[in-house]
């Protein structure tokens, strides 16, 4: 039996509306959430990143402030900038836009952020705070990871996760979140040995590795649940080129209970997720 095809463009759909429905009770109350986006360069993914940012944002009905600098902004007129936004009683949440360009320590940027307004989760503060269970922002594509498994499956209680990827973005915090939710979890990386045993043992698998395909249906238990973070661009024979995951989706589809696409998978989450966090953090400063 073919796997189910997790929907996310539609399962982000209705997250936004749920954020819009609740944005326009707190702007009736001229509380407007707004979220800070900067962006040092010229990147071209970034840029499409930024633009779709600040467009859904504008959507759900919040406020979005967007900071354009040049490549060669100094680290310093960018403390300088995150200082201002800190202070900024109109700004909720603080996405600075990854990758930096050499001159600029991420680490430093990353740790100016006021943890209330750090909306990526990337703060020590709230990597701590949701490792320990004890509150914290949490990362945007990790949470949408989570709220996609829960989509098909609500309690994830005593299941076994095998997580490909030990990033500090997605596969550290992934981590947390499925203990959390009460899963056994395993974070698997380039070193780990006998990658294909380790994920035929697991109930859920999420792959975010960035190697496309690399994960194959031969290496998924009947009926697991499958989360592909990877977004990977490879060539055609034919000179065109396409988007894959880390997951062979074909084979993986034939043998998986469940399964994300890519794109249309974790992809929309993210933002979907995002925009969640800053109205979050907006309630969180009203309260
Ligand atoms: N660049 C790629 N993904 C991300 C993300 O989730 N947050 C930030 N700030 N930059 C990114």
């Amino acid at each position: 039996m073919a796997a189910i095809l997790i929907d996310g463009k539609a399962v982000a759909a209705a997250l936004r509306q749920e954020i819009a429905a609740e944005v326009a009770s707190l702007a009736i109350l001229r509380e407007k959430p707004g979220l800070a986006v900067v962006l040092v360069g010229e990147d071209p993914a970034s840029q499409v990143y930024v633009r779709s940012k600040a467009k859904q944002t504008v959507e759900v009905g919040m406020a979005s402030f967007e900071y354009r600098l040049e490549a060669e902004t100094s680290e310093g007129d960018l403390l300088w900038l995150i200082g201002e936004l800190n202070a900024n009683p109109d700004v909720d949440g603080i996405l600075v836009q990854l990758p930096l360009p050499p001159q600029i320590d991420a680490t430093k940027v990353l740790r100016a952020i006021d943890p209330s307004k750090d909306v990526d989760g990337f703060h020590p503060t709230n990597v701590g705070l949701v490792a320990t269970g004890a509150g914290g922002i949490m990362p945007c594509t990790p949470l949408g990871a989570l709220l996609l498994l829960q989509s098909v499956k609500t309690d994830l209680t005593g299941l076994d996760a095998v997580i490909v990827g030990r990033s500090n973005i997605v596969g550290k915090p992934m981590a947390q979140l499925l203990l959390g939710a009460g899963c056994t979890v395993t974070i698997a990386h380039s070193r780990t040995r006998d990658l294909p045993a380790l994920c035929r043992r697991a109930d859920i698998i999420v792959a975010a590795v960035g190697r496309p395909e690399m994960i194959r249906g031969d290496w998924i238990k009947p009926g697991a649940i499958v989360i592909d973070v990877g977004i990977n661009r490879v060539g055609d024979a034919d000179g065109k080129s396409r988007l894959v995951g880390d997951v062979a989706f074909a084979e993986a589809e034939a043998v998986a209970g469940a399964i994300t696409p890519v794109p249309g998978g974790v992809g929309p989450m993210t933002i979907a997720c995002l925009l969640r966090n800053t109205l979050t953090a907006a309630k969180a400063r009203r309260e």
